[in-house]
């Protein structure tokens, strides 16, 4: 893939079809460390230690309209191309974070791309579930957090395109803001 924002994307779609309520989305770049960070946390059905097991093998899947299940691996790949590593710890009943890490001037690492788009997707899809992004850069971070944004909006639903539009203005805004012209 050419965006992280996508494999984030498909991460966090794993989590809504798992009936998370509450997804945390966590970009973090440190470029003393070199190192990018990025976490999906979730409270879904969560992972049977043998699903667990399988899930980076390109050949597990649980779903039946498809035999082959790559958003995992793929984002596995795309971690260790530069260096890094993913882990997911999952406990069934409880949730799953997948955790991937990157070294951040790799050449081989994929640029981040839209990730307001991929934050509006997810929202739009699912607008009753909880969506936080906390996106931090060199120690300066912005939090962004649907259940505010829910109590305002009084009962409109947050996949009205209106609401979609003034959510993705707002997290476009403090993403452009916390880089300060640094393009991750
Ligand atoms: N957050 C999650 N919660 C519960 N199960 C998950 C989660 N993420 C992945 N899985 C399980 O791992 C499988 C593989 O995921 P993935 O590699 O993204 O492929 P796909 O989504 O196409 O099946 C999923 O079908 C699902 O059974
Ligand atoms: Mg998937």
């Amino acid at each position: 893939m050419t965006e992280l924002a996508l494999h984030i994307l498909d991460i966090a779609n794993n989590s809504t079809r798992a009936n998370a309520t509450e997804i945390k989305i966590s970009v973090v770049a440190d470029s003393r460390e070199d190192l990018l960070t990025i976490s999906v946390a979730d409270n879904g059905c969560g992972m049977s230690e043998e699903l667990l097991a399988r899930v980076t093998d390109p050949f597990a899947t649980t779903r039946t309209t498809r035999k082959v299940g790559l958003g995992i691996p793929l984002f596995k790949q795309a971690a260790e191309s530069t260096g890094g590593a993913l882990t997911i710890t999952s406990k069934v009943g409880v949730g799953t974070t997948t955790t991937a890490t990157f070294t951040l001037s790799h050449i081989d690492r994929v640029p981040m791309g839209d990730l307001t788009a991929t934050m509006t997707t997810l929202i739009g899809g699912a607008p009753e579930t909880d969506f936080v992004l906390h996106y931090e850069v060199d120690g300066r971070a912005y939090e962004f957090d649907t259940s505010p944004v829910r109590e305002i909006m009084e009962g409109i639903p947050l996949s009205e395109p209106e609401v979609l539009g003034y959510i993705g203005e707002m997290i476009a805004e403090n993403i452009e803001n916390i880089n300060g012209g640094i393009i991750i």
